[in-house]
């Protein structure tokens, strides 16, 4: 389980202070999908930079409750951009998640090699990112962030420089390898239905300083039901999301 509990975080700057955050409390069940929605600038990369303990809260505590108390949370964080090492193979890229964990070269070879059959980049594995094209690139920093084995994956937009049809097959991806190893996710994104596709909680953010504002659970029976599948049930909660978000931008853009 994952626990942010009165997190705020205020950036001290010379032209004045930014406050990013304020007072958010987020949990998330062990193996659990949320989505987190807001408004661009309203402190979603701020908050997953947070838990990832990148850097720390102004106020708050992020913990990560066991049955022997509180344990460090670890996690993996997959970028936009994928932040594949550009002078690294797609394969040494991969392994090297394992390699800070003191794992022996040649199981982090076979665990690396592993995870790219996995998401189809078993003949790309001595290319370097940039002869891959951007949804392969994706796929790789898939592999990177699962074969660590960390429970908490945040995921910071990471599909959404790709084109819609790579989009919707690495979404599929994501989605046939978090069913086999059921990672807590942490997934952020600016659109709604891409939260509605995915997860089973969706969180709404306010405009800068964020705080949550909407919280939906997705019903059982739709989760993650196939595209095109009856939709009909999508249409008031995916109105009343947009609206709280159109009304967030609308008041951040009336105070710049
Ligand atoms: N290191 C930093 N120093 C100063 N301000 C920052 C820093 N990181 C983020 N911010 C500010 O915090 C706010 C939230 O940023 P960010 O978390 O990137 O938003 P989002 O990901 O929702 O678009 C923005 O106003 C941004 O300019
Ligand atoms: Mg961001």
């Amino acid at each position: 389980m994952l626990c942010c509990k009165g997190v705020s975080k205020t950036f001290p700057s010379p032209q004045g202070d930014v406050e990013a955050l304020r007072q958010v409390d987020l949990c998330a069940e062990a193996g659990e999908f949320v989505c987190l929605i807001g408004p661009s600038g309203c402190g979603k990369t701020t908050l997953l930079r947070l838990i990832a303990g990148l850097i720390p809260p102004t106020t708050g505590q992020i913990l990560c409750p066991t049955e022997n108390g509180n344990s460090p949370i670890r996690t993996s964080l997959v970028f936009q951009e994928g932040g594949l090492f550009p002078w690294m193979t797609v394969l040494d890229n991969v392994a090297f998640g394992l390699e800070m964990l003191g794992v022996p070269r040649p199981l982090r070879k076979k665990q690396a090699m592993d995870f790219l059959a996995q998401v189809g980049l078993e003949a790309f594995l001595h290319h370097f990112p940039y002869q891959l094209s951007a949804g392969m690139r994706q796929r790789a920093a898939l592999a990177r962030s699962f074969v660590t084995g960390a429970p908490v994956l945040l995921m910071d937009e990471p599909f959404a420089s790709l084109d819609t049809q790579m989009h919707w097959i690495l979404e599929e991806e994501l989605l046939r390898i978090w069913r086999e190893h059921r990672k807590t996710v942490v997934y952020v994104t600016h659109d709604v239905d891409e939260a509605l596709r995915l997860g089973d909680r969706l969180l709404v953010l306010t405009a800068r300083p964020g705080r949550i504002c909407y919280e939906y659970t997705v019903p059982q029976e739709y989760r993650r039901s196939a595209v095109g599948k009856n939709e009909t049930w999508k249409q008031e909660v995916r109105q009343e999301i947009w609206q709280l978000i159109r009304r967030e931008v609308e008041r951040s853009l009336a105070r710049s």
